[in-house]
């Protein structure tokens, strides 16, 4: 039996106490629900794996209440610092070198001497943090392989009966996972676009450079961050991309002007707007997937600003299973 909490001050007490007592509690974030875990605890940590269904142990993200918080479990440098005054609470995930005094499972970072982490921008998931009193790991709230989950339906759907509760939000404001830069070296590289534009971090530290890309990645099979995994977002039909023509044996995902033609649509924004397409992303590809046509068709997104973040997605849900 999973409970479905409210978030109000009892629901909030509840879901602290069940995250020390070692249960598994998802909860939102302005990016997507994730799945928390005490991250001191080893066994808690390797529940979120079972219950995913996770076929490796990938490096989850810590979760703070604050900035001083986080950097008692990782070495800031500079622009770390900088990055957390401009963007923290926010959609922003920092890797950094873990302190030797840090009382995080080696199992949460997949016993790399880096750590990621973050301070989500939801009021929620704040005072839930700060009642935990202690780092919480979360992935986003699905199964393995599926489409993270934006609202406590979606993780419902995919985890009853699999965890202890979902403390309900609403839905996540922003829709995609946020962006993960890798701060240890001396130049900032990007692991993962997401609900923070490069346009916005190049504005505090100035370009960013690109990690290495999915197809080099699967390629080289050399994962330096393993959210990059091919195929990652992957909704059960196949996914076709800049589709600028639709049969009526396919369902649209339209961004702007639909094309005429589909057996079914979600509009991602009517207008054009990449903040709410981002937004209702994976609630689009759920109500696709769910239509029983024969695959999804998606229509082209520009690649710029959360269009990045948007593309990457979609280009997993595209990628050849494997
Ligand atoms: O928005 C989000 O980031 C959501 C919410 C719940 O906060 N969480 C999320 O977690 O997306 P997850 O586990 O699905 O993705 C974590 C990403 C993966 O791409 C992982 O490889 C990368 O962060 N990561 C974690 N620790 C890392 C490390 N030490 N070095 C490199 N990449 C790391
Ligand atoms: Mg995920």
């Amino acid at each position: 039996m999973t409970l479905r909490l409210q978030a109000d001050a009892a629901g909030i007490a509840r879901a602290a106490a069940l995250l020390r007592a070692g249960e598994l509690v998802a909860f939102g974030t302005e990016t997507v629900y994730g799945l928390g875990a005490d991250a001191t605890n080893d066994r808690a940590v390797a529940a979120i794996f079972a219950a995913k269904g996770r076929p490796h142990f990938n490096p989850l993200i810590c979760h703070y209440p604050e900035a001083e918080a986080a950097f008692a479990d990782v070495v800031p440098n500079d622009a770390a610092r900088a990055l957390a005054a401009a963007f923290w609470p926010g959609p922003l995930t920092l890797v950094l070198p873990r302190r030797v005094t840090s009382s995080v499972a080696l199992l949460a970072g997949a016993g790399l001497d880096s750590l990621a982490v973050r301070i989500p921008a939801d009021d929620t998931a704040l005072d839930l943090l700060r009642q935990t009193a202690r780092p919480v790991a979360a992935p986003s709230a699905n199964r393995s392989g599926q489409v993270s989950p934006t609202t406590a339906e979606h993780v419902l759907a995919g985890l009853a009966g699999r965890i202890a509760a979902v403390l309900d939000s609403g839905p996540c404001p922003v829709g995609v996972e946020s962006t993960v830069l890798d701060v240890t070296g001396p130049r900032p590289v990007l692991l993962r676009p997401g609900g923070l534009t490069c346009e916005a971090l190049a504005a505090v530290i100035g370009p960013i450079v690109r990690g290495i890309s999915p197809a080099q990645a699967e390629a080289s099979r050399t994962l330096r961050s393993p959210g990059l995994l091919v195929s990652h977002y992957a909704p059960a039909l196949p996914v076709r991309l800049n589709a600028t023509e639709v049969a009526a044996s396919e369902a649209l995902l339209a961004f702007g002007a639909p094309l005429e033609g589909a057996g079914a649509l979600f509009q991602l924004s009517a207008s054009g707007d990449l903040a709410e397409a981002a937004a209702n992303l994976f609630a689009g590809l759920r109500a696709l997937d769910a239509s029983g046509l024969a695959a999804i068709a998606v229509m082209p997104i520009p690649d710029i600003g959360l269009g990045l973040a948007i593309n990457d997605r979609l280009q997993r849900a595209a990628a050849p299973r494997v």
